[in-house]
C-alpha cells in the first residue's frame, strides 16, 4: 500500500538520501559516473534542498518501509523534482505522485504543465502525455547533461 502525503521538514534527510540513491542507481544506465556525481554529490547539500522543498509544493509517497518517492512543483505548473527510491521502481510510485501533482494544479486552474526531464525520466513523462518541446544541454558542477523540455496541456 502506497500513501501520498505532504512533505514535512522532518523528511529532509530521508528524501535527499532517496534522491541520491535514485540518481546513482536509476540514472546509471543513462549517464556516466562524473555526470552522476555532479547531479547528486555525496555528501549532498541539505540546505539547498531545504530551501527548494520550502519554496515549492512537495508530496511524498510512502509505504510500510518509509518514503519511496517524491515530487515537487511550482505554482506555474513546472514539475521540478521527481524521484523514486530504487527499491520502489516500476511500481507506479511516480505515476501516483505526478497524478496527484496534476490534480492539485488542475484544482488551482493551471492548464499548462512543464518539466525538464532527464534521459532516465522522459519515457515516464511521455506515458503521462507530456511531449518533447526541445532537447537541452545543461552544465552542472562542470558536467554536461542532455535533458528534454517537455510540456502537457492539463485538464482544467
Ligand atoms: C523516472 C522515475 C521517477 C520513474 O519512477 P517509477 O516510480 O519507477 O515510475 P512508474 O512505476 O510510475 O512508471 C510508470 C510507467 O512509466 C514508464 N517508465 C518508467 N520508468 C521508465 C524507464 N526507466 N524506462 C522506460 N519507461 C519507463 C513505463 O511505461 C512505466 O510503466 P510500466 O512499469 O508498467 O512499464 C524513476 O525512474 C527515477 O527516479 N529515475 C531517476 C531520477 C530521475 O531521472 N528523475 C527525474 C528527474 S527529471
Amino acid at each position: 500500500m502506497i500513501a501520498i502525503r505532504p512533505y514535512a521538514p522532518a523528511d529532509l534527510k530521508t528524501l535527499v538520501a532517496l534522491f541520491t540513491a535514485a540518481v546513482h542507481t536509476l540514472g546509471a544506465p543513462h549517464y556516466g559516473p562524473q555526470q552522476l556525481d555532479a547531479w547528486a554529490p555525496r555528501p549532498p547539500d541539505l540546505e539547498t534542498w531545504r530551501q527548494r522543498f520550502e519554496a515549492q509544493h512537495t508530496l511524498v509517497a510512502e509505504d510500510a518501509l518509509g518514503p519511496c518517492g517524491f515530487v515537487s512543483w511550482r505554482d506555474d505548473g513546472y514539475i521540478d523534482t521527481l524521484y523514486t527510491a530504487p527499491r520502489c521502481a516500476r511500481r507506479g510510485v511516480a505515476t501516483r505522485l505526478v497524478q496527484a501533482a496534476e490534480d492539485a494544479l488542475s484544482a488551482a486552474g493551471v492548464t499548462e504543465l512543464s518539466t525538464e526531464a532527464s534521459l532516465a525520466a522522459w519515457p515516464f513523462f511521455e506515458t503521462r502525455g507530456f511531449e518533447v518541446v526541445e532537447p537541452q544541454t545543461v552544465t552542472r558542477r562542470g558536467a554536461s547533461f542532455t535533458r528534454f523540455l517537455m510540456r502537457k496541456e492539463n485538464a482544467a
